[in-house]
């Protein structure tokens, strides 16, 4: 069911609370990565354009929640915001709902922007306190959420919130709009052929994704340490591989069904291996099919290379989440970027291409790739979720269209 977006409120005069997702990676106190603020700024323009205050709220990686931590601070992200929108950005410090951040709510004149400090630093936050809740509440007229990337958490200001708001006004921002119109809408109705790339260490973490995925895809291209583990289920030698023994069943339980539903499930033929799990040390080697003992996969081979970008080239919608090998390192990056330029190259000729965030959206950004795909999704562990089918409960609250 579509969600009533921010567009539809009347914003003039009113106070608008905005949930964005600002955990954006940090080094030291310096931004590493603003993709997360730039995506919130339409949301952020549709209400001060329109004459409304905005009241943007945010958590931060996780602090203790016993109060204020220089290191978790949004300050950094404040500064940010204001050179990102041209205007100031009111930020009382310290503490999101002390009397200070109560006072700089009450001073806000129409068309102005103030950011809370980290949500976090109150455990309210995360235990989904009322009394917490409320008194965000009593910042706003109306409540927004647009903070994709945390929409799999059950945090006050993501459900205990937008419930206390009582009969204001509860919609989605435009970026949460447009996540799920990816990440829901198209995947509901794949144009076909529609292709799954699945990458990343861990098979557990991916199961729940390939279970939802697998009855509507035509083709499912695995690679990454996950591959191993299935490798390993068709009794094949991985040698020193990234393998989950206690997950060998589901995936052979996997190949099973796709064999069954007629689902094309590609795994690496070939792999670039070394000795050690390091950048620069180790021997390093390329095994056809199965790897030699004293050796671990990292990173898709040259002739599997070939074949995943061949089937991502003939398809019409492709999902991506999760890397070839461990593209952070030199020797082990080629086949995350071919994978990631067949994909940008699959969007030139008409597919829908949808990248799920986190390590996938990290290797978009470092080859250059972003731009290039349909869409590139905020949400790390939001968007897996989604690709799971769960449903989340912040969305639950939202008001329907
Ligand atoms: C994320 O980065 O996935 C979200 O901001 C949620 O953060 P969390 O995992 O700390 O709840």
């Amino acid at each position: 069911m579509p969600k009533k977006t921010v567009e539809s409120l009347d914003v003039a005069g009113k106070r608008v609370l905005v949930r964005v997702d600002f955990n954006v990676p940090m080094d030291g106190m310096s931004i590493a990565d603003d993709r997360r603020i730039q995506a919130a700024i339409p949301t952020i323009k549709s209400v001060i354009g329109r004459g409304g205050r905005a009241v943007l709220m945010s958590h931060l990686g996780r602090p203790k929640g016993e109060g204020f931590e220089e290191s978790f601070s949004l300050a950094p992200v404040a500064a940010r915001l204001s050179e990102l929108l041209e205007r100031p950005v009111a930020f009382p410090s310290h503490d999101s709902v002390d009397a200070d951040a109560a006072n700089a709510v009450a001073a806000m004149k129409d068309g102005d922007v103030l950011l809370l400090e980290n949500l976090r630093f109150n455990k309210g936050e995360k235990a989904g306190d009322l009394g917490f809740a409320s008194k965000l509440a009593a910042y706003g007229d109306a409540y927004v959420n647009d903070a994709f990337g945390a929409c799999h958490r059950s945090d006050a200001s993501m459900v205990t919130l937008p419930t206390e708001m009582g009969a204001k006004p509860r919609v989605v921002g435009l970026l949460v709009e447009k996540e799920l119109n990816f990440l829901s809408g198209v995947l509901a109705e794949p144009n076909r052929p529609f292709v799954v790339v699945l990458g990343g260490a861990k098979v557990s973490d991916k199961i729940g994704a390939i279970e939802q995925l697998m009855p509507k895809a035509d083709a499912i291209l695995i690679g990454g340490a996950m591959a191993y583990t299935f490798i390993k289920a068709l009794g094949k030698n991985v040698g020193t591989s990234r393998v989950e023994e206690d997950r060998v069943k589901d995936a052979h339980r996997m190949i099973e069904q796709a064999a069954n539903t007629g689902v094309d499930l590609h795994l690496p033929v070939d792999h670039v291996c070394s000795t050690a799990f390091t950048e620069d040390a180790g021997d390093i080697e390329v095994f056809d099919d199965e790897i030699r003992d004293g050796y671990m996969g990292l990173d898709i081979g040259p002739k599997t290379q070939i074949k995943f970008a061949s089937v991502i080239s003939g398809a019409k919608t492709i999902v991506w989440n999760g890397p070839m090998g461990v593209f952070e390192w030199a020797p082990f990056r080629v086949g995350t970027k071919m994978v990631g330029t067949a994909i940008a190259d699959a969007t030139a000729s008409g597919a829908t291409t949808i990248v799920g965030g986190g390590d996938s959206a990290a290797a978009v950004d470092e080859f250059k790739l972003g731009d290039r795909m349909s869409h590139v999704s905020t949400g790390g562990g939001a968007s897996l979720q989604m690709l799971e089918g769960r449903p989340f409960k912040a969305l639950e609250l939202i008001e329907d269209a």
